[in-house]
């Protein structure tokens, strides 16, 4: 599906991964969320047109790394080790992790889940947020492609805890109120890291894309979307 304005520059190619709800989701099929909402009121403002794939996590990383697609937007954390391969936007959104357990498990901070089995998305800064705590390719953490079968086997018992992005646990616990979990933040452990459109290294785009963004953060597009999103 191609969407956007009718005196567009061209189409861009962005892809997504929707296991991460609120950010980037399926609802009856069709793309929803945050990052969705935010990627299309910036496209209609740069005055591109623009195709959006929904692919996995891995698939997603290669296609900006070999400049198949334009950009990705799905949650993802600007970090150094990224910028090594990618280049981002200005950052959009403030995050850090949360563990989502068990209920009866007794974990009130980071290290808690030490002894304990651990499911993580890999390739995330979830993942490196665990190993952090247990040690690096630790035989009690499972890593997962996607988000969501972490939570499914936190569900099923294969894990005990979940380590991922603060505000997709919450909407997890919320949205589950029958699993029988708990959830704590540990902002001493868990650092805070901020999400960024991700682009191929040097693309031609990423400034055009990125005064985008900062002109709906400063006109009040930004705050509408994050309180439709996010507010109370
Ligand atoms: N923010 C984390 C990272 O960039 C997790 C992102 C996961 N996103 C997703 N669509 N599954 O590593």
């Amino acid at each position: 599906n191609t969407q956007g304005s009718e005196n567009s520059k061209g189409t861009l190619s962005v892809v997504t991964e929707s296991g991460f709800m609120p950010f980037s989701y399926l609802d009856k099929g069709e793309l929803a969320g945050f990052d969705i909402e935010l990627i299309d009121a910036v496209m209609n403002e740069a005055g591109y047109n623009y195709d959006i794939k929904n692919v996995g996590w891995e698939s997603m990383l290669a296609a900006v790394q070999n400049g198949e697609a334009d950009l990705a937007i799905a949650g993802i954390t600007i970090n150094d080790d990224r910028k090594q391969t990618y280049d981002f936007s200005s950052p959009y959104f403030e995050s850090t992790h949360k563990i989502v357990f068990r209920e009866g498990e007794n974990i009130t901070s980071g290290e808690d889940i030490k002894d304990l089995k651990v499911g993580v998305q890999s390739g995330t800064t979830g993942a490196e947020a665990a190993e952090k705590i247990l040690g690096t390719n630790h035989p009690n953490i499972s890593k997962y492609e996607a988000n969501t079968l972490a939570f499914m086997s936190l569900q099923s018992g294969d894990v005990d805890a979940v380590v991922t992005d603060n505000v997709v646990a919450s909407e997890y616990v919320k949205n589950n109120p029958d699993a029988k979990v708990e959830m704590i933040e540990d902002t001493d452990t868990f650092e805070s890291e901020f999400y960024g459109i991700m682009f191929p290294k040097d693309s031609e785009v990423t400034e055009d894309i990125n005064s985008a963004l900062k002109t709906l953060i400063d006109n009040g597009t930004y705050a509408e979307l994050y309180e439709k999103w996010f507010g109370e």
